[in-house]
C-alpha cells in the first residue's frame, strides 16, 4: 500500500467522505443515513484507509457469531490499483479473527472483475449466486466465502 496512506477505525464523523466515496464507486451506493446505521449495528467493523487530502477508501463488515459479512469496500477511482483494497481487507479479515469470526462471506456483482479478482487473491472462492440480486444495472450477485483462521489471514 502507498507509504502516504494510513489505516483507523471509521467514526461517525467520516459519514460524509463515506457517502462521497460509495457514490464514487457504485451505480447504486449507500446513503449518509443507510452508513449511519450499518456503523451501529450489533459486530459492525469499518476500517478506512486515508492520506493527507482525506479518506481514500473504506470497508464495511459485520460479525455475527462466528460468521463474518464484508458489506462494502471501496477505494476512492484516483487511488486503484495501489494496493489499498486489499489492505483494507486484510485488516477486516483480521479483525473478524479477533472477533471470534470462522468464515467470512460476501456478494460482488458477477461483472465485477476488479473485485473478484481482488478477493480471489486473498482466498475467497465461488460458494452461489443471487439471480437479479442488484438494481441499477439489475444483476446477478456471485456469492463468495472463505475459511478464516489466524494463520491463513496474517498469511494474505
Ligand atoms: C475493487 C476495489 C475495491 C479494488 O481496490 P484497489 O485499491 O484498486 O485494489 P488493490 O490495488 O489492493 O488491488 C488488489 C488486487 O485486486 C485485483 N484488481 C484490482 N483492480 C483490478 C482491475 N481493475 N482489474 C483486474 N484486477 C484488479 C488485482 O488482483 C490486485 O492485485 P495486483 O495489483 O497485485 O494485481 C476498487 O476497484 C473499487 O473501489 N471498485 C469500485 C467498488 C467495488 O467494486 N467494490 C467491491 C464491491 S464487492
Amino acid at each position: 500500500m502507498a507509504r502516504s496512506c494510513r489505516l483507523r477505525p471509521a467514526s461517525l464523523a467520516d459519514l460524509l467522505e463515506l457517502a462521497e466515496l460509495e457514490r464514487g464507486a457504485f451505480s447504486d451506493p449507500w446513503t449518509e443515513a443507510q452508513l449511519r446505521d450499518a456503523l451501529g449495528w450489533p459486530g459492525a467493523i469499518a476500517i478506512v484507509a486515508e492520506n493527507t487530502s482525506g479518506l481514500t477508501g473504506y470497508v464495511l463488515g459485520r460479525v455475527v457469531v462466528d460468521q463474518a459479512e464484508i458489506l462494502s469496500l471501496a477505494t476512492t477511482a484516483a487511488h486503484r490499483r495501489r494496493g489499498i483494497g486489499r489492505a483494507l481487507l486484510t485488516a477486516l479479515l483480521a479483525a473478524m479473527v479477533e472477533r471470534g469470526a470462522h468464515s467470512v462471506w460476501l456478494e460482488v456483482r458477477i461483472s465485477n472483475q476488479a473485485a473478484r479478482a481482488m478477493y480471489q487473491s486473498v482466498g475467497f472462492v465461488a460458494a452461489g449466486r443471487r439471480r437479479d440480486y442488484y438494481r441499477q444495472p439489475l444483476e446477478d450477485a456471485l456469492i463468495l466465502r472463505r475459511e478464516l483462521t489466524a494463520e491463513r489471514v496474517n498469511a494474505t
